[in-house]
């Protein structure tokens, strides 16, 4: 059987890593997380981390903020792989459990869970409303949903802009509207939907982003990594900070409660 093309090959993992810190394969780092976690407690909870990638996350998700146990899932083998070295060098091996899992249902049962979190990997899952569904079933009584994503301010055909940035990244993003994402979670059951919109911050956190690529970091990636990802990449995120400068692509924080 073939297997499908990795979207976070080796040489990916290396870049985000260079940009955003071991084991992050999404921006903004520990403080980043920090404001997804504000008012949140995790300390003794078990905790699905939808699409974990290379793991930098779930390393702090025990150690800074107490979980008991991590169950992190991703489709692709190599940010599994990275995942496993991260999670073994930061010594919580025994928190925490990692599975290749397909796309589509979440292969777990109703109850299972304290808390479904995920970082910036929803954007991969094209139905909104069917994952609401399945995160409101595997969650317990009382559970948490706690998520940062990418999201697009409307729900209608991308503007040249949005679509000229989105063939840069060449990911299968699909990206929803605040609103549908809302109603997703409405309609799955979910109360206490809340979504916060993150545009301002990573507008900001991309143009010192761009600016590092361009600067600070430019040879070393180079170095590491080929002129051609680099240049390829400035190229991206020059495409991206329009559409963040537009307010189309609007990154959020949603969160919601099982009753
Ligand atoms: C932008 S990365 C974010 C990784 C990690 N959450 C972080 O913030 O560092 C998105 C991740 O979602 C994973 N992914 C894509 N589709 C997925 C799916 N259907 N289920 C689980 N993970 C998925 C990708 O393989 C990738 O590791």
């Amino acid at each position: 059987m073939t297997q499908p093309e990795e979207l976070y090959p080796e040489p990916v993992i290396g870049f985000l890593e260079m940009l955003w810190g071991r084991g992050w394969l999404s921006p903004g780092g520990p403080d980043e997380l920090a404001r997804l976690l504000e008012g949140e407690d995790l300390r003794g909870k078990h905790v699905l981390d939808i699409g974990c990638g290379a793991g930098g996350i779930d390393c702090l998700l025990v150690s800074e903020y107490g979980a008991a146990r991590i169950t992190g899932i991703d489709v692709e083998a190599s940010v599994l792989e990275a995942a496993r070295t991260r999670i073994r060098e930061a010594g919580i091996s025994e928190h925490v459990e990692l599975m290749q899992v397909e796309p589509g249902p979440l292969p777990f049962a109703a109850d299972e869970f304290d808390v479904v979190f995920s970082k910036d990997a929803i954007v991969h899952i094209p139905g909104k409303h069917e994952l609401g569904r399945d995160v409101f079933r595997v969650l317990k009584p009382g559970g948490r949903f706690v998520a940062s994503d990418w999201l697009m301010s409307h729900d209608g055909e991308p503007s040249p802009d949005m679509q000229a940035y989105l063939a840069s990244e060449d990911l299968d993003f699909g990206m929803a509207s605040p609103r549908l994402y809302a109603d997703a979670l409405e309609q799955a059951g979910f109360v206490d939907v809340a979504l916060t919109n993150r545009n301002a911050w990573y507008r900001d956190q991309a143009r010192r982003e761009l600016a590092l690529l361009q600067g600070e970091l430019h040879d070393a990636a180079i170095a590491e990594l080929g002129y051609e990802i680099v240049d390829h990449n400035i190229q991206t995120w020059g495409l991206m900070i329009k559409v963040l400068e537009t307010g189309e692509h609007c990154p959020h924080h949603v969160r919601g409660r099982k009753p």
